[in-house]
């Protein structure tokens, strides 16, 4: 079976033959890669074709694929039961595991997507404060509730615009939408709005646009505009938790959330998500008060298990340390080949996330200052990486990950080969 006929066959059984959209290769055009086995740094294709991975299911395997501890903690938790419908040891000690590691998360609630983090965490700080509206910044990407599928629109600050179809006009009345790197439009928005601000959410480095990152000026000026107008900080941390470091973004940038939001590396690469935060918030939860939140298989204990191995070995390999080190070697090795082969190509880099960029000057810090060639650019340096052997994410807008089973060779051959496809396609 080749790619291009199971992708023939997917056609007819689920909408665009997939089941999330990014995987259709919408925006680089052609057939997905059907994935047979995956190990370590690299995924092998149904027709026998290996690749090395940076695409590492979106974020979650800050590992690698099959991490042989991880595996072997998933197959006990196999052994014992995958769902029990009540208590067990095994949330417990991850979030005892993470309350001793993140001084904020004081109490937290495990999920089954970030999705549904993000959703959960909104609806206590709605609670909360009694206010009803949600302010959330251009180009951030907090999963698909209803209320947060929207864009700016083009009228008044703040004035949203539905990025879906489907949604009702109520639900998404109650969200703003400012501009990222603007003290400014922020101010605006607070003066006009303030007294029915809930809670701000961002992503403390906006990695769903390309990677953005942020000056930490503006996000300490976010933090506490918000708790002068008494809006709480929720930080998105679905992907930089427990990737930018054991603190996450959080962490490094000092910056205290009320609610924080956790997915992907939280599980190991098993359906996991969860929020956090301030004890007197946390409270509000059900049962404990009137906030209903629930899940059939919520902390899930393959994912517990998976998820706890995850950060244990992350903390006994000073695993953070490490994969910062190894990803600076290897953004280095590939920007120092880019400047002779495609001096327009930029490496931006955060932790263990880079993402390449063609165009745009300096820092880029919002979406409207990408170049406008990037896109088509991408689609074109994405398939050059693909017959090179290195599997990219299939869009221009998402970005790459490391694992710590990328090691040093894996490496060299990686950016050799990409500095070659951006030479190829220049
Ligand atoms: C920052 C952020 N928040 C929330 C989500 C939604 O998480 P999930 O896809 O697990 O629902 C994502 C997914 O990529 C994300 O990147």
């Amino acid at each position: 079976m080749t790619s291009d006929e199971l992708h023939a066959r997917a056609l007819h059984s689920a909408p665009g033959g997939v089941h999330s959209p990014v995987r259709a290769f919408r925006s680089v055009g052609g057939t997905p890669v059907y994935v047979r086995s995956a190990a370590g740094a690299r995924i092998v294709a149904v027709d026998g074709r290996s690749y090395i991975d940076f695409c590492q299911s979106f974020g979650p395997l800050v590992l690698g694929h099959r991490d042989p501890v991880v595996h072997a903690a998933a197959s006990a938790a196999l052994d014992d039961g995958w769902s029990y419908g009540t208590c067990e040891p095994y949330s417990l000690q991850l979030a005892e595991w993470i309350l001793a590691h993140v001084p904020w998360v004081e109490r937290i609630r495990f999920v089954s997507s970030g999705t549904e983090a993000v959703m959960s965490a909104l609806r206590v700080a709605r609670a909360a404060t009694g206010r009803s509206k949600i302010l959330k910044f251009e180009g951030c990407y907090h999963g698909h509730a209803d209320s947060l599928l929207v864009q700016a629109g083009s009228g008044l600050a703040g004035e949203v615009a539905a990025s879906s179809a489907g949604l009702s006009a109520d639900l998404i009345a109650g969200t703003l939408v400012a501009p990222l790197d603007d003290e400014p439009a922020v101010a605006e928005i607070f003066e006009r709005h303030g007294t029915d601000i809930a809670a701000v959410i961002v992503e403390p480095v906006p990695a769903n646009y390309g990677l953005l990152p942020q000056r930490v000026e503006w996000l300490r000026h976010l933090a506490s505009t918000a708790r002068d107008a008494g809006a709480l900080l929720v930080l998105d941390e679905v992907i930089t938790g427990f990737r930018s470091g054991v603190q996450g973004a959080a962490g490094l940038f000092g910056i205290t959330p009320d609610l924080v939001c956790y997915g992907k590396v939280i599980g190991g690469g098993f359906p996991v998500g969860a929020y956090a935060g301030r004890a007197d918030l946390m409270a509000l939860v059900a049962p404990e008060g009137p906030v209903y939140q629930a899940g059939t298989l919520s902390a899930n204990p393959v994912g517990m298990r998976a998820g706890l191995a995850t950060l244990e070995r992350m903390e006994s390999t000073d695993g953070w340390h490490v994969l910062e080190e190894r990803t600076a070697a290897f953004v280095e090795r590939l920007r120092s080949g880019l400047r002779s082969a495609a001096p327009d190509v930029e490496v931006v880099r955060h932790a263990s996330i880079f993402w390449l960029r063609r165009g745009g000057d300096g820092p880029v810090r919002r979406p409207d200052r990408i170049g406008a060639g990037h896109a088509d650019w991408y689609r074109r340096f994405f398939h050059a990486a693909l017959e090179r052997g290195v599997y990219l994410p299939p869009s221009g807008y998402e970005v790459c990950f490391l694992s710590l089973a990328h090691d040093a060779d894996t490496l060299t051959e990686a950016a050799d080969a990409l500095v070659d496809a951006a030479a190829a396609i220049r």
